[in-house]
């Protein structure tokens, strides 16, 4: 099986990534073979696995590194976090991810809320088998729901003006970091970390979470389709005003409110102005600062834990990814 290549430079790693994503499919099992085949085709199709890869690496922060219940754990949450993917193209109207069409694109949206709806129930099925051996970490549901409320707040606030970082940070927090933390968290609880240590990891899984995000936000502007493997400008278009934008409307409000009081979806103009103003304003430098700020945060959260191999790769991975460009 193949996975992500970012992967290819921590082979220990690689091959238990291999092994979440296996449990994964043997969890796939639909009577119809077109749409059995249609899901597989969904979860192999090459995402870049950080969720997991932070779980197993934090699984060795404690002293019971007990490899099969991280991989376990690892495969619920990279499942959850596709089917919250699945159904963010939905809202979004997304019509391509990791270089592939959308569900809602090849089928249609239905057939794509199903399909999310699906993978969340796997989730949980792959959390009940294991359940004896995997304690009460995993069932702080409250984590999930403060990552659809993220989405939510989202979604009910598209297209009114961008008010502030504040406001901005708090959304990403709820729909991006709490994954992050909760695999980082994971990890450690059930590798019998001590409280501090649990502590630890769950912040810097929430710093990390908030980086991703930021990055994310800016490839965005700034990425090439082909590259990131989803739409560019798709935000805006969609009317969530993300930092780049809140910035550039920090520092011009009347140019930026103008345009976006024009009518959507926004034309090619419109569009371009905006990027013009975000450059003007060094909205996208302003964002990657901040991306760095949340980063070196998470890594001096790293440094508070024991010793080892695995807090090596935390850091390598960790300080990569505001380098990332997919
Ligand atoms: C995309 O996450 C959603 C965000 C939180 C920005 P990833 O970029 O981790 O998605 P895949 O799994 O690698 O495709
Ligand atoms: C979505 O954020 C993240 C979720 C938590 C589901 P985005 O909407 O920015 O993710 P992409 O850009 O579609 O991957
Ligand atoms: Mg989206
Ligand atoms: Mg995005």
């Amino acid at each position: 099986m193949e996975i992500h290549q970012m992967w290819r430079d921590y082979p220990e790693l690689n091959q238990d990534l291999i092994k979440v994503m296996q449990l994964i499919e043997d969890h796939i099992r639909i009577r119809d073979k077109r749409v059995n085949e249609t899901l597989k085709d969904v979860i192999h199709a090459g995402g870049k696995l950080l969720r997991p890869a932070y779980t197993l690496l934090c699984s060795q922060i404690g002293a019971e590194y007990n490899k099969d219940k991280a991989i376990a754990i690892a495969a619920a949450l990279e499942t959850l976090h596709m089917a919250t993917l699945i159904h963010d193209d939905v809202i979004d109207q997304a019509d391509t991810r990791r270089g592939n069409a959308t569900l809602q694109t090849k089928h249609d949206n239905k057939f794509a809320i199903y399909a999310g709806d699906y993978l969340f129930s796997i989730c949980f099925s792959i959390l009940a088998k294991h359940a004896d051996s995997i304690s009460q970490s995993m069932y702080n549901i409250r984590s999930i729901e403060k990552l659809l409320i993220g989405e939510l707040d989202q979604l009910h606030s598209r297209f009114q003006p961008p008010n502030s970082v504040k406001s901005y940070l708090s959304r990403i927090s709820g729909k991006t970091a709490q994954l992050f933390a909760l695999s980082c968290y994971t990890g450690a609880v059930e590798s019998k970390a001590s409280k501090r240590q649990v502590r630890i990891a769950w912040n810097m899984g929430h710093y990390i979470g908030m980086a991703f995000q930021i990055i994310d936000d800016i490839l965005d502007y700034q990425g090439y389709e082909e590259q990131i493997g989803k739409p560019v400008m798709a935000d805006v278009q969609q009317g969530i005003y993300t930092l780049p934008l809140i910035y550039a409307m920090l520092a011009n409000p009347d140019e930026v409110s103008e345009i976006l009081a024009n009518d959507k979806p926004y034309s090619k103009s419109d569009l371009d102005k905006l990027s013009a103003i975000i450059r003007k304003t060094k909205g996208i430098d302003k964002a990657k600062k901040l991306a760095e700020r949340y980063t070196n945060k998470a890594l001096r959260e790293l440094e508070k834990l024991p010793n080892g191999h695995y807090k090596h790769h935390l850091y390598q991975l960790t300080s990569q990814m505001l380098k990332r460009t997919s």
